[in-house]
């Protein structure tokens, strides 16, 4: 982002965060990952995505998803995550993360102020329906072993700093919430919002209604 002065004249250096998603496969972390980048972008930010299938062709390739390994996992993306937000970038982790102790783990590694924990929140039930990538169908069929949800734990956050429940809103409006969190938490800057002809217009009638009746 375009470093902008500050009232002292001196530039003022963009903040790192980390967002990390967590939830069930296909509750639509990685939908709404996407759609933070695109309104992290138009701000001008640079956002480094870890998203947990990527990862785990990569930097954790040959990993397996014993609790061990699965912790292995989530703290690579952690450290990683670290690194971007110590040079003030920002990182979106999109990952099943099911253990609680686990990603208390990572608030640490990466910094407690830096890190945004996000509940990308749906029932089980929905997720197996929504299917994206036919995992569920296969896992019930007895193909995939240790699918969180089905025949391994997930542990729904006690504390998140944000809950975003994917059964209503789009992924663009949980975005925005997002968005509005990171700026009452001071990670972003807040963006004057324009507001609409329409609602320019309804401005105006108020006005014009309370000057004629003089009503202040
Ligand atoms: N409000 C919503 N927010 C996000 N996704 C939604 C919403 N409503 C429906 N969906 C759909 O749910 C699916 C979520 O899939 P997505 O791949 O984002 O899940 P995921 O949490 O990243 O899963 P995985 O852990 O397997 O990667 C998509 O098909 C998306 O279109
Ligand atoms: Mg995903």
């Amino acid at each position: 982002m375009p470093a902008r002065p500050s009232p002292s004249g001196r530039a003022r250096a963009p903040r790192g965060f980390c967002l990390w998603l967590t939830g069930l496969s296909g509750a639509g972390k990685s939908t709404i990952a996407h759609a933070l980048i695109a309104h992290l972008t138009r701000r001008g930010r640079v956002v480094t995505l870890l998203d947990g299938d990527v990862v785990r062709t990569h930097l954790s390739k040959g990993l397996g998803f014993s609790r061990d390994d699965r912790d292995t996992n989530v703290r690579r993306i952690a450290f990683v995550a670290g690194e971007v937000v110590r040079h003030q970038g920002i990182a979106i982790c999109a990952v099943v993360s099911p253990y609680e102790a686990t990603r208390e783990e990572c608030r640490r590694i990466v910094g407690a102020e830096r890190f945004v924990l996000v509940y990308v929140d749906a029932p089980l039930a929905i997720c197996e329906q929504r299917d994206p990538k036919g995992m569920y169908a296969r896992a019930r069929r007895g193909e995939i072993p240790h699918f969180t949800g089905i025949d391994d734990p997930y542990e729904p956050p006690t504390a998140p700093d944000l809950v975003l429940t994917t059964t209503g809103g789009t992924p663009d409006a949980h975005a925005r919430t997002t968005l509005r969190h990171l700026e009452r938490r001071g990670l972003l800057p807040r963006v004057a919002r324009r507001s609409s002809p329409v609602s320019r217009t309804a401005a105006e009638r108020r006005r014009r209604a309370s000057r004629a009746t003089g009503d202040r």
